[in-house]
């Protein structure tokens, strides 16, 4: 399991290979996402391949990690919001390879009896997950290999049936994974059409890279994943906000830094100088209620 307190380059490149090498269905001859997103978090996932894609991405944005780190801190923090508000069902799509502070160990923390959903369509990280959730998570954790573009196909899967009540409220978590998205793909369609599924009260927790700080940097950085198994494709803070319209975003909206709970601050929040990406949550209101904004 990744560290987030390493950083790209901390493995050894042959020891990483000799680490990544197993599990079904591995392609080592393009850059996964999965896989850049390990080595980007310090992890041991990934391969040559993996690596000289994320040298270009670090080469136009240096800082790029920073962000990364950014965005599973939202992530924990995010889970922590809503299993204190009662909501402890996760439907995690694009959870990635398994790092620190893995959805269902957050949630767990504070409620044992949490149920989480892990979704993602690398099966590399079906391989490192499944190692990982050991037997006394069997009834409350699952993993199944499923795509984002094909919603209701997600919403109404036996696995994920079993582990997730969608009568009651849902917090969807759509962590670093729309920006894999591309625009003729649909991406507000697809979040549209996973909503519909779920129960008042659910919540949407989304996180999407930007390139809003400097637009030529973030399509130079981009060009990263011109050849990986999805492209990238960052989007502007007014793109983003698109993706909640309608529903009712919670205070501080989509934000760079996200701690409505007053957290104790991290290091990284201070130091952070180019926004690279941004997150925000929204809950669903009850049938019939007109929202907000
Ligand atoms: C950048 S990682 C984010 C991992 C995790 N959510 C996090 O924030 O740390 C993106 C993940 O989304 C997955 N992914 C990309 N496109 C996807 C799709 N269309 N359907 C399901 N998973 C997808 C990739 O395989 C990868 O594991």
């Amino acid at each position: 399991m990744a560290s987030e307190s390493a950083g790209p380059g901390d493995s050894s490149p042959a020891d990483a290979d000799a680490h990544a090498r197993r599990g079904p269905g591995l392609d080592t001859s393009v850059p996964h996402t999965a896989r850049m997103y390990d080595y980007l978090l310090g992890g041991k996932d990934n391969f040559a391949v993996d690596r000289a894609a994320v040298k270009k991405v670090l080469e136009a944005m240096p800082d790029m990690p920073q962000s990364i780190r950014l965005s599973r801190l939202f992530l924990r923090r995010a889970v922590r919001y809503a299993v204190r508000r009662g909501v402890t069902q996760f439907l995690d799509i694009g959870t990635g390879i398994p790092t620190a502070g893995n959805v269902h160990e957050v949630a767990h923390e504070l409620a044992p009896d949490a149920r989480i959903a892990y979704v993602d369509h690398d099966p590399i990280v079906l391989t490192h997950a499944r190692a990982l959730l050991s037997g006394e998570h069997r009834d409350r954790v699952t993993i199944v290999l499923a795509d984002l573009r094909e919603p209701e196909k997600i919403l109404a899967t036996p696995e994920i049936r079993d582990v997730i009540d969608f009568d009651r409220p849902v917090a969807l978590m759509l962590v670093s994974v729309l920006h894999f998205v591309r625009d003729d793909e649909d991406p507000y369609g697809l979040v549209k059409r996973l909503w519909a599924g779920l129960a008042p009260g659910s919540m949407l927790i989304l996180t999407h890279a930007s390139l809003d700080p400097d637009p030529e940097t973030g399509l130079a950085a981009s060009a990263g994943w011109a050849n990986a198994s999805s492209t990238m494709n960052m989007r502007t803070y007014d793109e983003i906000l698109r993706f909640f319209d309608g529903l009712d975003l919670v205070e501080p909206g989509l934000a760079a830094t996200w701690n409505p709970d007053g957290e104790p601050a991290e290091i990284l929040e201070r130091a952070v100088r180019n926004i690279w990406g941004y997150g925000g949550v929204a809950v669903k209101p009850p049938a019939g209620a007109v929202p907000e904004r």
